[in-house]
């Protein structure tokens, strides 16, 4: 690391401690504390995280780094104030909830800060990317998941800070978010190394249904196996979780969680009109495409019988169109 990324992660691991002591002990800190326990976070999940809050002053941080020795330069190089036109400093991080966002290696690297008022625009406000930051190259909580996605052999994927922290409460521990619904083949290869199956548990809204087909397909091309797990009523992990508590999203989130042939068919099928024979053609031979994908014979197999009971084309026709696309898969 060069020296002045190693500044620059000292100047991180000092303010992270700075705002979770400001959030967890003093005055200044009390609206984030307030607002993160409204939301159902305990303290412990609040220390295990190193939740802070940034106070709403402009140059507060900037001061209490410059008085560690801090170079203003470097500050700004990380991220944590800008300069003026003035020459003055002001902190990017200004009233906000701090989520730490750490490397794979527990150091962190940037910060999301969350607007404490509904519709406050960002939302969320990050860190800039800089050689120790990449968004596509890090996943959210990976160092402290990776023990448990060994153990688990599953992964489970989330978009958010607050679907993580919750799903920890929560008791899942095997879980990353991608900060948002882009996941990168960078991160996907990145979960390959660790695990075969990946759950895929991205917000129930609009957003998140497309993006899950994206992920899916990504993961599935780097080699993973998918699951799908679904939350009703366009809710995302997080707000399940506050809604209907940790047993039902241990037992009908992602224990429930099918497999993406599964998810696939049933997505496909709000897509075409099956009284249509164009329609149903078209549905087969898309099923087909990825049937001939699934390494499993018995996996196959299954869905193979389930178009064929559908559909009414026996299953001899069915395996011999199957051959056809395994073959052009090589
Ligand atoms: N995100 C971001 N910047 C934004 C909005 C979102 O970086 N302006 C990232 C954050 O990592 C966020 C994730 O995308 O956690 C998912 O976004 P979203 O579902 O909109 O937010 P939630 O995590 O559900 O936020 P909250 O529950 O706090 O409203
Ligand atoms: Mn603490
Ligand atoms: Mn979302
Ligand atoms: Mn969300
Ligand atoms: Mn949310």
């Amino acid at each position: 690391l060069s020296q002045e990324s190693q500044s620059v992660l000292s100047a991180y691991e000092w303010v992270t401690k700075l705002y979770h002591h400001l959030l967890r002990y003093a005055k200044d800190g009390k609206e984030g504390y307030h607002y993160l326990q409204a939301r159902g976070l305990a303290e412990e999940a609040i220390d295990a995280f190193q939740l802070g809050f940034a106070p709403n002053a402009k140059d507060f941080t900037a001061e209490f780094l410059e008085k560690k020795g801090f170079h203003r330069q470097i500050l700004v190089k990380a991220g944590l104030v800008s300069l003026l036109n003035d020459n003055s400093v002001s902190d990017r991080f200004r009233g906000r909830v701090i989520f730490p966002i750490r490397n794979h290696l527990g150091k962190t690297v940037a910060f999301g800060g969350r607007a404490l008022g509904e519709g406050q625009e960002p939302k969320y406000l990050n860190s800039p990317e800089s050689d120790l930051f990449q968004k596509g190259k890090l996943l959210f909580n990976f160092d402290l998941a990776r023990k448990y996605i060994r153990k688990e052999g599953e992964a489970v994927l989330f978009e958010g800070y607050m679907d993580v922290i919750s799903a920890y409460q929560a008791d899942v521990r095997n879980v990353v978010a991608t900060m948002g619904t882009s996941l990168t083949e960078y991160q996907a290869k990145l979960l390959k190394r660790y695990v075969n199956t990946v759950i895929i548990c991205y917000d129930g809204d609009n957003a998140g249904v497309e993006a899950t087909s994206k992920a899916a397909d990504l993961l599935r091309t780097v080699g993973c196996e998918v699951k799908i797990a679904r939350l009703k009523d366009g809710l995302d992990p997080d707000s399940f979780i506050q809604k209907y508590g940790k047993e039902a999203f241990q037992n009908e989130v992602i224990k429930a969680s099918e497999t993406f042939i599964a998810f696939y068919m049933r997505f496909h099928r709000q897509a075409y009109n099956l009284n249509l024979e164009g329609d149903r053609i078209k549905y087969i031979e898309k099923m087909l495409e990825q049937l001939a994908m699934i390494d499993s014979p018995v996996e196959r197999e299954y869905y193979l019988k389930e178009l064929s009971k559908e559909f009414d084309i026996s299953l001899d026709t069915l395996a011999g169109e199957l051959q056809t696309y395994q073959s052009r898969n090589g």
